[in-house]
């Protein structure tokens, strides 16, 4: 047989061997060096017959609070003063970039519903939700910093809590450019020039 020959045959034998590629088996792939890829395991909220409830997952050590969930400061993560009162006032300060930032999460969070400037006309609103109220109204034009922040964290009526989506930190930040829509809402109310977004 000559070289070519032989060359040719080798050639079509790997040709025929790469379109076993792509091909669907039940098999695993081959795994050459299995590492400690491979070992007995409990997934999430499965059972276990080795603790005494059944169940593998293992609650706190109760009395104990994780690392970056002590919550203490009640001003900054309930927005409530010692007497458990809503604040007036943010307990941060409304400097342009953390108005901006603010911005940046009510555009996420909050225009689905209540539209990009507060109207109370966002896209789930248009598909049949429950409409919320302007946000300029004169009641929450009225309420403190810390009422707003408790709505966001904790919803109202039929508005859902955000307080697992958004961190306190962020949910200032909304408050604060609550604030500048308010602000907004009234001047278009009054019939002053319309802002730009
Ligand atoms: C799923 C839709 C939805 C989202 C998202 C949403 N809201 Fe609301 N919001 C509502 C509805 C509906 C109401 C009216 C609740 C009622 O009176 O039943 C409301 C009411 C409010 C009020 C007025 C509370 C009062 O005292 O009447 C404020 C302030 C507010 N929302 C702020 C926010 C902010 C800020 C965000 C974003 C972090 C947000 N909402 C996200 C639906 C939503």
């Amino acid at each position: 047989m000559s070289k070519v020959k032989v060359y040719l045959i080798v050639v079509a034998v790997l040709l025929l061997m790469a379109c076993q590629r792509g091909q669907y088996s039940s098999k695993p792939p081959v795994h050459l060096v299995p590492d400690m890829d491979h070992q007995p395991k409990y997934k999430p909220q499965s059972a276990s017959s080795f603790f005494e409830d059944g169940a593998a997952m293992r609650l706190p050590v109760s009395g104990t609070v994780p690392a970056d969930r002590l919550h203490e400061d009640s001003l900054f993560y309930r927005g409530v003063d010692q007497s458990g009162k809503p604040v007036r006032i943010s307990p941060l300060k409304a400097a342009p970039e953390l108005i901006a930032a603010g911005e940046g999460r009510f555009r996420i969070y909050c225009s689905p519903c209540h539209g990009g400037r507060g109207e109370g006309q966002g896209t789930v609103i248009k598909r049949g939700f429950i409409p919320p109220p302007l946000l300029w109204e004169q009641r929450l034009i009225a309420e403190g910093d810390g009422y707003i922040f408790d709505v966001i964290s904790r919803g109202v009526r039929n508005m859902p809590s955000h307080a697992h989506l958004v961190p306190a930190s962020d949910r200032w930040a909304i408050v604060a450019w609550v604030r500048t829509l308010q602000q907004g809402g009234q001047a278009r109310q009054a019939g002053q020039s319309t802002p730009s977004n």
